[in-house]
């Protein structure tokens, strides 16, 4: 299994950002980890340029479930792989408040992305509350079943535990934690496929950044990061793409 260090640019980002992904590509040319950056829409096939035969692997953000038609605003699985994606980050916490998008949405949108030959990215997490009525581990295995795609495998699927309350917030929670649901989510998925599900990638996302990062790629079962924040600096991302691949 290649460990997979990933940045979701969130609505970051210009043309002039641009620079970062040069800089880090510059420094990190050929990582022992898979290396991906997700930015806004309207950023993916200026980013792919950059990227072409490099180790820099680039995903949107979201996709429709439909491959085309009247529903203004939205873009395609295979628009997205047209313009050079590989990957799509779906159904994350910030799409599922902002947008009401469901289980079952964010489902639909996986399949939608396999038809399309791109390998979804499918976040789950608990809000503060739920967490401390002890709830996690419920709520993460309801959003879990809910969103998988039907015929998923390791090499189509990456699954990200991102909890609500670490987003953006400079907190997370502590190793132990991570591990315990890390662990359930590698049960449910070996539940569900069987013993392919213990090289399915299992990233952490929430407040990931240089300084946190060694610890938390040596937690059990967790296969890579989903980093917001950090993945907008070539530095901060570089190290912590340098901290995976010597993970
Ligand atoms: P931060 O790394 O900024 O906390 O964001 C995490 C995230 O939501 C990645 O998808």
């Amino acid at each position: 299994m290649k460990k997979l260090a990933a940045g979701n640019w969130k609505m970051n980002g210009s043309l002039a950002a641009l620079a970062e992904v040069r800089a880090l590509l510059a420094a990190h040319p050929a990582p022992a980890c898979e290396m991906l950056l997700c930015p806004p829409a309207t950023l993916l096939a200026a980013m792919a340029g950059v990227a072409a035969g490099t180790a820099l692997a680039v995903g949107g953000q979201d996709c429709h479930p439909q491959g085309s038609g009247a529903h203004t605003g939205d873009i395609s699985a295979a628009m997205l792989k047209e313009a050079g994606a590989a990957y799509v980050i779906l159904g994350h916490s910030e799409r599922r408040a902002d947008h009401g998008e469901t289980d079952a949405l964010v489902k639909a949108k996986a399949e939608a992305a396999h038809g399309a030959g791109l390998i979804p990215i499918i976040c789950v997490g608990e809000t503060e509350a739920e967490r401390d009525a002890g709830k996690t581990l419920g709520v993460i295995g309801t959003q879990l079943y809910g969103s998988l795609p039907k015929d998923f495998t390791s090499a189509n699927l990456v699954v990200a535990y991102e909890p609500v309350w670490a987003i953006g917030t400079g907190r997370t929670p502590s190793l132990d934690e991570i591990a315990e649901v890390h662990h359930y989510l590698r049960a449910r998925l070996i539940a569900k496929i069987g013993g392919d599900a213990t090289k399915l990638r299992l990233l952490y996302g929430g407040s990931v950044k240089p300084s946190n990062a060694v610890e938390i790629f040596d937690v059990q079962n967790v296969d890579g990061a989903l980093v917001g924040g950090a993945s907008l600096k070539a530095a901060d991302f570089g190290a912590i793409v340098q901290a995976l691949s010597a993970a």
